[in-house]
């Protein structure tokens, strides 16, 4: 199979076959999820546990129906109240939770590197749903089969990245998979809010919307990640919208049939003017969320082949 990954921790270790790969297999899933039967028996008799320590709304449902559609037991651990904080470490939950048997373990965590760690200490595999500012490899994944669903490909298209790129891990793990498939990145946004290393990506990099949206055919907004600032990164809200808000004026230097993305949730008003984000003909946020599950059932189905694959080996 093209797929060979035992676990999803980020873009980062994935080619650009196993990338299409999963999307052409997520393609399926979408058509599964309109029909009216949308159940799959690919994840039967698995056990998916769910580790979110940091909040979520979009990932986690969409990993947990996901896992649900193709028939797997679906745990949501509730971190906020378990023993993580009472002081146990990370390790030592994983530990616990390795011993129950899980086959998938979907793990969110603020500290970048957490779930690299984890997959080291368990015997199933992992999905990285967002580790601090380093990858949210399903988002990139759900953001590419959006573009090429909405585009008819995903190579040679120029693509803008707008906003908090320095907190973001949607940012970088996009960052990777559209560089991977050969399209032309554009980063806009104050220097305040671009990482250090920007020149390490060779992407182009504009401090204005207007020359950084010129003919683009995808506008990708993020959202400012207010909690992993501490101090002075904007001036104030109401100028960060003026100068980097998304709206019909800053939009119309784009291609006429340039798409709109938002990976959620959005601070409408501040990031995008709500009336973009509402637009159909330009906003493709709806189809983003869609795309989310299909993506996820792909990625723990290719996961669980080469997970049975591979326990079947050494029995
Ligand atoms: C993103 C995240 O958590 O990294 N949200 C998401 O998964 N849909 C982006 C964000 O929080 O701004």
């Amino acid at each position: 199979m093209a797929f060979t990954q035992d676990h999803l921790l980020g873009i980062e270790p994935l080619s650009p076959v196993e990338i299409t790969t999963l999307l052409d297999l997520a393609d399926d899933y979408v058509a599964l999820n309109r029909s009216p039967d949308k159940h799959g028996e690919a994840l039967r008799g698995l056990t998916q546990i769910n580790m979110f320590f940091e909040n979520s709304t979009r990932t986690q449902a969409s990993f947990e129906l996901a896992g649900r559609r193709l028939g797997a037991d679906v745990m949501n651990m509730a971190m906020q109240t378990s023993s993580v904080k009472k002081g146990e470490t990370l390790i030592d939950t994983a530990l616990t939770l390795n011993a129950m048997r899980p086959d998938l373990l979907v793990v969110r965590h603020p500290q970048s590197g957490a779930v690299d760690l984890l997959a080291q200490k368990v015997n199933c595999a992992v999905l990285n749903a967002g580790d601090g500012r380093h990858e949210h490899p399903t988002q990139a994944l759900l953001d590419a089969l959006t573009i090429r669903r909405a585009k008819g490909r995903l190579h040679r298209l120029s693509i803008a990245i707008c906003g908090d790129i320095a907190h973001s891990r949607v940012a970088r793990s996009n960052l990777i998979l559209l560089g991977k498939m050969e399209n032309r990145i554009r980063l806009i946004g104050p220097p305040t809010l671009m990482p250090a290393a920007i020149g390490d990506f060779g992407c182009e990099v504009f401090e204005d919307m207007e020359a950084g949206l010129k003919d683009v055919d995808v506008v990708m907004m993020l959202r400012l990640q207010k909690e992993r600032m501490d101090g002075g990164f904007i001036p104030s809200e109401r100028e960060y919208y003026h100068r980097y808000g998304l709206d019909a004026e800053k939009l119309a230097h784009a291609k006429p049939d340039a798409i709109v993305m938002h990976p959620g949730p959005m601070n409408r008003g501040v990031e995008i003017d709500g009336s973009i984000a509402d637009d159909i003909n330009r906003s493709v946020i709806q189809e983003q969320v869609e795309m989310g599950v299909a993506v996820r059932m792909a990625a723990m189905d290719l996961l669980a082949r080469n997970l049975r694959k591979q326990r079947a080996a050494v029995a």
